[in-house]
């Protein structure tokens, strides 16, 4: 016996005329392009943009291509991203001083409140979602305030949270995007901006965030890491997906007008359930932090074709059932888009 079939037996093999033979839509670009279901265009990405008060542009270590950038450096910034067509940028702070409460967070001159004014003046048509959590703000670097045993209090902080919403709505803020998990945090915010009037800033909820070990780097980046304890109370556990629909059906019935699925690429069974249970609102996933030092590393190391990579794994996450994906990987992939269209 030889691995090699009788002829006989190729012959069974082949295929009768009249078969299917889905390789003829793949025979050539134009044909692959012309049955090609899911779309990746600059403008359904979102580019996190790290805002940092009291110093200069810093690259951050673990993240390569992204830098903590300074209040002056975001006009050019602005610029550059609406000209690549970028849909939208997701603002996160990191403020001169933290303390307990996070006050930073809701000032009115506050680092955040600072960049979206200026972004708002350098370009109007820009899209621009504020990050709205404490995490960056407090001196422990917890999403809340915490009790003596360090836990995060639940119904105390959603007081705060509407507080940074509305000081973010206020600055000019088109949405704003709670990340903290913290139970009602969408109810309170729609109730604190609909009170001041704000009734056109949008919702983007984080619904579905778990506590993962992927946010390592953004913690660097940002700052934020907890100086004692976890985020396991509040953020999700890795093992759960129903538990997901509930948290996405809950802040749907609180007035989100988005969601979010974070991180993606371990939770794009995530991304397609929220999304077929909640079809009617957009729905965004997360490229986060380690998700991009992964990619990151291994292209560095010669180990993964960059470009190749990076495409695949953004039109995985929209085929998976994202309208919009936040990744740090936006500019570079707008580039890459612009160039092959
Ligand atoms: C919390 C927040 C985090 C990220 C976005 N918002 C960190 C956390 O929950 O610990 C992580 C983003 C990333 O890893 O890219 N404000």
């Amino acid at each position: 016996m030889t691995g090699v079939p009788e002829r006989g037996a190729l012959d069974a093999l082949r295929l009768r005329s009249g078969a299917r033979r889905p390789r003829r839509l793949r025979r050539t670009p134009a044909l692959r392009r012309l049955v090609r279901e899911t779309t990746l265009d600059p403008g359904d990405l979102v580019y996190p943009l790290l805002v940092v008060e009291g110093r200069g542009r810093t690259p951050v270590p673990s993240m390569p291509g992204i830098d903590q950038l300074p209040l002056a450096a975001l006009e050019a910034e602005a610029h550059e991203l609406a000209e690549l067509g970028i849909g939208a940028v997701l603002l996160f702070g990191i403020p001169a001083a933290k303390d307990p409460l996070g006050l930073e967070s809701h000032a009115d001159d506050g680092v955040v409140q600072q960049a979206v004014r200026t972004l708002r003046a350098a370009s109007p048509e820009l899209v621009v979602i504020t990050d709205v959590c404490l995490c960056e703000y407090t001196d422990h670097g917890h999403c809340g305030l915490v009790d003596a045993d360090g836990y995060v209090l639940n119904d105390e902080t959603l007081e705060v949270l509407a507080r940074i919403a509305v000081s973010h709505a206020e600055a000019g803020a088109d949405v704003v995007a709670p990340s903290g998990m913290i139970d009602g945090m969408v109810g309170a915010i729609r109730a604190a901006l609909d009170a001041d009037g704000r009734e056109q800033v949008a919702i983007l909820s984080y619904a579905v965030k778990y506590a993962s070990a992927f946010y390592g780097p953004f913690r660097d980046a940002a700052e934020g890491a907890p100086a004692f304890g976890d985020r396991r109370s509040h953020q999700l556990d890795v093992a759960n997906a129903r538990e997901a629909e509930l948290e996405a059906a809950l802040d749907v019935a609180e007035g989100a007008d988005a969601l979010m699925v974070k991180p993606a690429l371990g939770y794009l069974d995530l991304v397609r359930r929220v999304s077929e249970r909640f079809p009617e609102l957009p729905l965004a996933a997360y490229n986060v932090s380690g998700e991009y030092a992964m990619v990151k590393a291994a292209a560095a190391n010669g180990w993964l074709d960059e470009r190749e990579t990076v495409l695949e794994i953004l039109t995985s996450i929209r085929r998976a059932g994202a309208d919009l994906v936040v990744t740090y990987h936006a500019r570079e992939a707008a580039r890459w888009l612009r160039e092959q269209a």
